[in-house]
């Protein structure tokens, strides 16, 4: 603190180095980007000046002013601790979904491919590097159709899919051509067949989710019907394709239908699909449709396309016994039946059902003396509690047609219209004026990250993290059809409002921030953070959650983390060692109110190419040494570590120890 207010001698040289440093990687990334061909794009770079409106040289301010707004820092205990990068081979590493590990757990029921995640002793403290070559993905549209090559290099997909046409590899990107197993034609003829059965077009089916998804293309083609696909696949020995699909700006997770519940809340999805998903659906006494059915809400669709669908015509192509297709369709209608959904449609490989409104209009399955109910208390209790073959019941109705759990608007209305769980108060601690008045706060506050950050919603940050999404009103406030945000509601959080996330049509998962998200890394343009510090204060460590939150954002992704002041700080001195430029910004209401906001931009380095070294050490030095030893970052890098190119107006950096 004291430092910081009477800066010695030689923290102003430090800074003067730092300004030139600071100013050389300027010029170095704008020469680098007007050459480059894509990701980092000029587009960016000019989207930012035009819309910067505090003029960046002016504001390259490196003393620091904020670093007191705190007032109470405590710099006098133990320096703190410098992460190194981890080892090449972890670039794609999934902690709770590592190939060694999984080959521990049986594949019965695809056991092996579910959540398994490392014991203490065995969690990494270092920071996963990108690949050499790593650049930011184009902006959306585009990268719904391109991914740069050196991002995800597999080539394995091109070859086992390539008469699928789900991928195919050009120069130095992959392009997707919107094919999937199951749509030669393109994604948008597809579904073009569903929405002569689904009200796809007119905002009634807003929330899909689409089990098995490949690369997503069909979540991809959804997005221009204003359709929001939560798509998942398990994390196979060589396809990355949920990567893939995060890669491409389409939400997704790394998941499996195997042994436990699905990650999602009951009546959450309008429309339920499989595609060649290859999930045993006749198995199990149905259990997997029993799922299903949970996850849908009362009148949702499920399609199911590809094998056994249209067997008679298909069997030869698909090298499969005539009568084990038969009956594997057999047993599926025979489900469905007792599940009581309305079978919509069948022609070709596409077959469709909905699931009934409410059980009145299907007395015969709750009263079925052979159908297993599951307790309805439990319906939203899932993490990491064992698949039953039990049906969730519906919630009771007072007459025959009225939508069991009622009735939601379409889309966009439902976004901000007072939700059925709310109206009814079955989320316990919310009232339709908690809910106003949440909604109203969030409107203000993003508002207050826009003058912050020019350009939160310009296209820059298409996959958008939200780690304690309360009632969605942050997503809510930043809908745009630019971006999406993954709502993940924490399995600690005291109140369970994920079913009002999905209510309002948007999209989420539980999560335990103890553990490593279900995701690759790299998938994130920008986490939100809220409070979710002092949720996890005394539950497991803030440098784990803060190394997890590195690992899944991209070079250059921003960080937003909101919450009490004392801990903000704790958290500023741990990502000071994690390669993060940050700034601490008051409340908009002024630095009396102890919430704070602590902003952060993951800087640009990459495997192998770019380490850190002391001011007095020639970089060829450090570059040989095997120590990472903080300091200053290595001009010669390609280092994107300016603040406010990333949109962010202000000073640069007041990370407490560089140079120290
Ligand atoms: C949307 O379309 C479906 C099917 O055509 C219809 O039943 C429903 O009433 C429509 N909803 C709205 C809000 O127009």
């Amino acid at each position: 603190m004291a430092m910081k207010m009477n800066p010695s001698d030689r923290t102003r040289s430090s800074v003067s180095i730092f300004i030139v440093i600071g100013l050389c990687c300027f010029f170095y990334i704008l020469g680098a980007w007007q050459r480059s061909g894509f990701g980092k794009g000029d587009s960016i770079a000019l989207a930012i000046t035009k819309q910067t409106d505090c003029s960046v040289l002016s504001n390259l301010n490196f003393e620091t002013h904020h670093g007191g707004d705190a007032g109470v820092i405590d710099d006098s205990d133990s320096k703190a601790p410098v992460f190194e990068p981890c080892d090449a081979r972890y670039t794609d590493y999934t902690p709770c979904q590592d190939q060694k590990r999984a080959m521990t757990f049986p594949r019965e029921n695809m056991n092996y491919r579910e959540r398994h995640c490392p014991p203490e002793e065995e969690k990494l403290h270092c920071l996963i590097p990108a690949p050499k070559g790593y650049v930011t993905p184009f902006p959306w549209p585009k990268s719904r159709d391109y991914v740069p090559y050196a991002n995800a290099p597999y080539k394995s997909l091109t070859v086992e899919k390539a008469v699928q046409n789900w991928i195919q590899y050009e120069g130095n990107v992959f392009r997707f051509p919107g094919g999937g197993t199951q749509f030669p034609q393109g994604a948008d003829t597809y579904i073009d067949q569903l929405a002569s059965v689904i009200p796809i077009e007119n905002g009634t089916v807003r929330t899909a989710l689409d089990t098995g998804c490949g690369v997503a293309s069909l979540g991809a083609y959804l997005w221009k019907r204003n359709v929001i696909a939560m798509s998942f696949a398990p994390r196979d020995s060589h396809e990355a394709q949920v990567q893939f699909a995060l890669e491409r700006g389409v939400p997704a997770v790394i998941g499996v239908l195997g042994t436990i519940k699905l990650p999602f809340p009951a009546r959450a999805f309008d429309m339920a699909h499989c595609s060649r998903c290859l999930i045993p659906w006749q198995g199990n006494d149905g259990m997997y449709m029993m799922e299903v059915d949970r996850v849908l809400r009362p009148g949702g669709y499920w399609v199911l396309s590809g094998p056994p669908i249209n067997w008679k015509n298909n069997y030869q192509s698909w090298q499969r016994a005539k009568e084990e297709l038969q009956e594997e369709q057999r047993k599926i209608e025979e489900m469905a039946k007792r599940l009581c959904w309305e079978k919509k449609h069948e022609k070709g490989e596409i077959a469709i059902w909905r699931k009934r409104v409410n059980a009145e209009s299907c007395r015969g399955r709750e009263d079925d003396s052979g159908a297993n109910i599951c307790e309805s208390k439990s319906a939203n209790d899932v993490w990491y509690k064992k698949m039953e073959v039990c049906m969730t019941p519906y919630p009771e109705v007072n007459n025959p047609d009225e939508v069991a759990g009622g009735e939601l608007k379409p889309f966009p209305e439902r976004l901000n219209a007072v939700p059925p769980r709310i109206a009814a108060g079955s989320v316990p601690g919310f009232s339709v004026e908690t809910y106003l008045d949440d909604n109203k706060l969030w409107q203000k506050h993003v508002k207050a990250y826009k003058k912050t950050n020019h350009i939160i919603d310009s296209g820059r940050y298409r996959n958008i993290m939200d780690m304690n999404a309360g009632l969605g009103s942050f997503a809510a406030a930043l809908e745009s059809p630019k971006l999406w945000v993954m709502n993940v509601v924490p399995t600690i959080a005291d109140k369970d409002t994920l079913g009002v996330i999905y209510e309002r049509g948007l999209i989420g998962i539980y999560h335990d921030w103890c553990e490593a998200f279900s995701t690759y890394p790299r998938t994130y343009d920008l986490i939100h953070a809220n409070g979710v510090f002092s949720l996890y204060k005394n539950k497991c460590n803030a440098e784990d959650i803060l190394l997890e939150m590195d690992r899944i954002l991209r070079p250059e992704g921003a960080v937003i983390i909101r919450d009490e002041v004392d801990v903000l700080i704790k958290v500023k001195k741990i990502v000071a060692g994690m390669r993060w430029t940050t700034k601490m910004v008051d409340h908009e209401d002024g630095p009396l109110v102890d919430e704070k906001i602590l902003v952060a931009v993951k800087q640009y380095w990459v495997e192998g190419v770019c380490r850190e070294h002391k001011g007095d050490e020639p970089a060829e030095e450090a570059a040989e040494s095997d120590q990472y030893t903080g300091g200053f970052l290595d001009c010669s890098c390609p280092i994107v570590d300016s603040i406010f190119l990333q949109g962010w107006c202000g000073k640069l950096s007041d990370n407490d120890d560089l140079g120290s």
